[in-house]
Parts: C-alpha cells; sequence; structure tokens
C-alpha cells in the first residue's frame, strides 16, 4: 500500500503533543519541596507547547519504526522520550537563540518570543531547565528504558546539542555576523547549529531499536543531508516567505547581517543545493538495507519542499 504522510503525521503529532504536555507538566504536589517555580514553569510550557512543526521528533519515530520494520506503540516509551527530548533541546535553542544578546527577535511560532513574554532572566532560565529537563526525559527512574538505551541516548544527544553540535554552531553563527564565509565555513557552521540536532533525532530513534552497523552509517549519512538541507531552506525561507507564514520575523538573516547559503550563493543555487542534498539521503536511504524508509523519505522531501 502507498504510504500517505498526512495520516502518519496526524496520528504521531497527537501522541507527541500528549506526551511533551505530560512531561512539562510537574507532578509534585503544590507545596512540597519540589514544587517548581510557577513562572518558570509557564515560560517552559510558552517555550514548548502550541507551535512548532516537530519535525525533530517526527524524525525519532521514523528512524524508529524503520529500523524496528513495525509501527511505534505505547509498549516501546524509548522512541518517544527520544523525540520528546529533542524537541525540548530544540526549544530551549530556539528561546537562546531568540534573545538580544543572539538574534534579537520578537517573534516565534506567531507568538511573543520568550523573552518578550517573560524577561530575559526568565528565558535564560527556561531554555536552561529545558535542557537539563530533556535528559531528565531521556533517564526516567523506572526501569521502562534499558539502561544502555538511556546512555546511548544521553550520548547521541549531549554530543549533538554541545560544543561539537548546535551551541558550537550558535556559537560560531555569533562570531561570523559581517563575514563572507566560504562555502565550507558555512556549511560546518550549519552542519553544527541545526543539522547536528536533525542527525541525532534519526540516529536516537535507530538506537531505540536493533540497527547494524551498516544501517546506522546509512542513516547517518541521511541524517547530515536532511540536516544540512534543513538549515539551506531555512535561509530561503528567511527572504522568500512572510513572518505570518513563518511564524517569526522574516528577512531577519539580513538584517542581522548574517552570512546564509542565500547571501552566499543566491536563492536558485541554495534551492538546487536543497534539492541536491534530498538526493542524497533518498540515496543514503536505498543503501540502508531497510525494508521500509517510506516515512523518512516522505520527511526528508517535507524539509525541502516546506513553506514554513
Ligand atoms: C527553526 O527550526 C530553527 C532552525 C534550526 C533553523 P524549525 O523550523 O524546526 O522551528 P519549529 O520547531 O518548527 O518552530
Ligand atoms: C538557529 O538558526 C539555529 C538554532 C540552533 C536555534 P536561525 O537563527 O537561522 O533560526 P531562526 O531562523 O531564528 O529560526
Ligand atoms: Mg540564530
Ligand atoms: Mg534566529
Ligand atoms: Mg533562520
Amino acid at each position: 500500500m502507498a504510504f500517505s504522510l498526512d495520516p502518519w503525521m496526524a496520528q504521531h503529532l497527537q501522541s507527541v503533543e500528549q506526551s511533551l504536555e505530560g512531561f512539562l507538566t510537574l507532578h509534585a504536589p503544590a507545596g512540597s519541596p519540589w514544587a517548581a517555580p510557577e513562572d518558570l514553569s509557564q515560560a517552559m510550557r510558552y517555550a514548548v507547547l502550541d507551535g512548532g512543526k516537530r519535525l525533530r521528533p517526527l524524525l525519532v519515530l521514523a528512524a524508529f519504526e524503520a529500523v524496528r520494520g513495525a509501527p511505534a506503540s505505547a509498549l516501546d516509551p524509548a522512541p518517544m522520550r527520544a523525540a520528546c527530548a529533542v524537541e525540548l533541546i530544540h526549544a530551549y535553542s530556539l528561546v537562546h537563540d531568540d534573545m538580544p544578546c543572539m538574534d534579537n527577535d520578537v517573534l516565534r511560532r506567531g507568538k511573543p518570543t520568550v523573552h518578550v513574554q517573560f524577561g530575559q532572566a526568565s528565558a535564560l532560565l527556561a531554555g536552561d531547565a529545558l535542557q537539563t529537563l530533556a535528559f531528565e526525559v531521556l533517564t526516567p527512574l523506572d526501569d521502562s528504558v534499558d539502561p544502555a538505551v538511556q546512555a546511548r541516548l544521553c550520548a547521541l544527544l549531549s554530543r549533538a546539542s554541545g560544543r561539537v553540535g548546535m551551541a558550537g554552531g550558535q556559537a560560531i553563527d555569533l562570531s561570523s555576523v559581517g563575514l563572507a564565509l566560504t562555502e565550507a565555513s558555512l556549511r560546518h557552521m550549519h552542519q553544527l547549529k541545526t543539522g547536528a540536532l536533525l542527525q541525532a533525532s534519526v540516529m536516537m530513534g535507530a538506537a531505540c531499536g536493533p540497527a547494524s552497523v551498516a544501517t546506522m552509517q546509512a542513516l547517518e549519512a541521511f541524517g547530515q543531508a536532511i540536516g544540512l538541507a534543513f538549515q539551506v531552506v531555512d535561509d530561503v525561507l528567511d527572504v522568500t516567505a512572510d513572518s505570518a507564514t513563518l511564524g517569526k520575523t522574516a528577512g531577519k538573516d539580513a538584517d542581522n547581517d548574517k552570512p546564509t547559503y542565500v547571501s552566499l550563493m543566491g536563492l536558485e543555487r541554495s534551492r538546487a543545493y536543497a534539492a541536491t542534498l534530498a538526493g542524497q539521503a533518498h540515496a543514503a536511504l536505498q543503501g540502508s538495507g531497510l525494508p521500509d524508509t517510506s516515512a523518512l523519505a516522505a520527511l526528508a522531501e517535507m524539509v525541502v519542499h516546506r513553506a514554513h
């Protein structure tokens, strides 16, 4: 039967939203020593819930299903925890990315940014707490996730988020304002700041199911290609889409004098490069040895052809 992305996404998005809501709800009774400050919890919920394409969770679940050869079910808590953990890290990265000391943005996911709504100190702390919550989610205090899988998921996510991943890429981004980067330097920056977390999403999904070394290598190549393609398209959309469609302020890269694929090679070549990367992603899937990679393939197409 031909695969249809829309119903697959609708079903998985609903599960992701429910799980995120659950992880962002503090179960400690009010007044207990473990009750979190209410405004911090509110800022965290605001940053994560009600918005976002949830591409990273969808990649986790699609990769898990591809290696498992069956749909994810409630009996498999690891992939859903992995999916939510990646989204929490992503949401934290957006909160900090928008702050005045970074991109200074006032609109995100169609709403005022967290620092506009709650103040800078709360935005900083909400980002911090979302980051640690991601690792809480990966390490449940019951035996519902195999400890070896927990360790593997933490290893993948921490590396993709830190100095050789997202945070490192963001540091390069900030120090590159006003510079004309070479293509190699720009690719490196994009791979770190955005590609690493998307690639980790794929690898984390696969790490929840049995996958051979060859399959993991193929998925690593798939994740690398779509990870870079994603930021190339983000650069394109910043120029071609409007703020209402994006849910964030269009034209910010040029305003902030950021080096992007569009500033380096123009719109047409950037679009062509994203298509080339999508081709590399599909080739990697074909070499993966996996019998059904329809959802991953459809998500790769979504990365390149999305409107926001
Ligand atoms: C935006 O990511 C930030 C980048 C890494 C380019 P998304 O476009 O996935 O943002 P949401 O999650 O849908 O809001
Ligand atoms: C941000 O890249 C990547 C992150 C790590 C958040 P951008 O600065 O281009 O993301 P947007 O365009 O603000 O979403
Ligand atoms: Mg930025
Ligand atoms: Mg930004
Ligand atoms: Mg951008």
